[in-house]
């Protein structure tokens, strides 16, 4: 479908947004790094399950993943080149504390003051997030996400962090998108750590929802002028049609991909009026904690690729609603399936932006996945740019609205490990050779640097 992407260009320009507009590029450091028991590293639960059969895209893992852990300066400097001022990328939780919790692996915390340090030396400001899904394996041998004593393991974690990056990291995010981490990981199983069942999603929820605010609170005391957020995955949904059985299972799927984490931390509680399956929450509710699930954020991070169009159904349970794939629909997609919707991003903007109590919303991550293929030492993918074209265009719109946006990042920089589907999907601005690590800047990637380089 890919030749029903809008083709028209769109002429932005980077004044537009204001001088204190942010813009920058996303990863994560289980889709980039490899080096997966190098220098005292244990596994994460990602190390685990892209090595079992099955689980991934034609079984690739990512041991080497694109070789972030040896590649970094390159990369940074290439970042550079492309006039980049901000990276938004994760910490490995097993690279820095053996077995999850106590004894610190120091070699961890050299590898990423390093990076730190070559970002801030080549005038990109590091945007940090704790969380990107590779739990260490240790812990998830013990329930993971699932078992309450978390909070420790999580709060611990995050003092390390705070301690050792604290005087120069200024820009955190506590955990990427939870409702997919737990709804991947804990509910369908097509993520790690490949559990089942509302039984194991209910408390995985509760206790990634509280461990958002008590991460928060321990950056907020450890380090001075932090700017703190954390980061939601969210989508339009739009009913199928008008009929009132399929407006009601938009709001439900909406409760549960769009509000389910961001409404407690705000003092709203979880919306299990317009979701009842959320009511079977309250066993692991215990005393205080939805007081203790609020938090102040700075700012909010929304990510956004697509819109979902959902209908009733009876078939499927809790939600008694599914959602109708884009392949169906006779719409552009790209090579997730998901459906080409700028405006989706202006909706979502505006979605956030009516809860009054955020004070900043960023674009913390949104791409596209295409076959991009090189030939003859160019990568030519122009439905990326356009892609991009259009989406910024609506960020744009909802700026000169007066919403509370505050900044973009692509996701992603280099082509990378794309969890369940491996290598397929390339998202990148840059293209990975994955066998000899060769980087090629695509045409995206060089339009994206000309519009960061128009400065006036
Ligand atoms: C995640 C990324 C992922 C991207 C594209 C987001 O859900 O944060 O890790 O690669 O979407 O699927």
């Amino acid at each position: 479908m890919e030749e029903k992407i809008n083709s028209t260009e769109i002429p932005l320009s980077i004044t537009d947004f204001g001088e204190e507009f942010v813009w920058g590029v996303a990863t994560a450091v289980f889709q980039t790094e490899g080096a997966y028991k190098k220098d005292g590293k244990g596994y994460s639960i990602w190390d685990i399950f892209s090595n079992e059969k099955g689980n991934i895209y034609q079984n690739h893992t990512a041991r080497e993943s694109c070789d972030f852990y040896h590649k970094y300066k390159e990369d940074i400097l290439l970042m550079k080149s492309m006039n980049l001022k901000n990276f938004r990328f994760s910490l490995s939780w097993s690279r820095i504390l053996l077995n999850g919790i106590g004894e610190i692996n120091h070699n961890g915390i050299d590898f990423y003051n390093d990076v730190i340090n070559f970002c801030l030396e080549s005038g990109i400001t590091p945007w940090v997030t704790l969380y990107h899904w590779d739990l260490p394996h240790s812990l998830e041998l013990q329930g993971g996400w699932t078992n309450r004593k978390i909070l420790h393991w999580f709060s611990q974690y995050v003092k390390v962090c705070a301690s050792h990056f604290g005087d120069r990291v200024k820009h955190w995010m506590i955990l990427n998108e939870p409702m997919v981490f737990t709804g991947g990981g804990y509910f369908l199983g097509v993520h790690a750590p490949g559990k089942k069942g509302i039984k194991q999603f209910l408390p995985a929820v509760h206790h990634a929802q509280l461990s958002q605010a008590i991460g928060a609170r321990i950056l907020r005391k450890e380090v001075n002028n932090a700017q703190i957020g954390t980061t939601y995955s969210c989508s339009q949904i739009t009913p199928k049609n008008q009929s009132k059985r399929n407006a009601k299972a938009a709001i439900r799927v909406d409760a549960l991909l769009n509000r389910l984490f961001i409404e407690p931390v705000l003092g709203l509680g979880y919306p299990s009026e317009d979701l009842p399956i959320l009511k079977k929450l309250k066993p692991y509710i215990l005393s205080g904690d939805m007081e203790r699930s609020t938090f102040d954020f700075d700012f909010i991070g929304i990510q956004n690729y697509t819109r979902e169009v959902v209908g009733h159904s009876y078939f499927v349970p809790y939600l008694r609603a599914k959602i109708i794939k884009a392949t169906k629909r006779n719409v552009a997609t790209t090579l997730m399936d998901w459906e080409v919707y700028p405006a989706s991003i202006y909706e979502m903007i505006k979605k956030f932006n009516s809860y009054r109590k955020i004070p900043r919303l960023i674009i913390t991550e949104n791409g596209a996945a295409f076959k991009d293929e090189p030939i003859d030492g160019e990568v030519n993918d122009t439905n990326r740019k356009l892609f991009l074209q259009h989406y910024i265009q609506h960020v744009l719109k909802a700026k000169q609205e007066g919403l509370n946006i505050g900044g973009y990042f692509v996701w992603t920089f280099t082509d990378n490990f794309e969890w369940a589907e491996g290598y397929y999907p390339r998202f990148g601005l840059v293209h990975v050779d994955f066998k000899s690590q060769k980087r090629t800047l695509k045409s995206s990637g060089k339009w994206y640097r000309d519009f960061l380089g128009k400065k006036v």
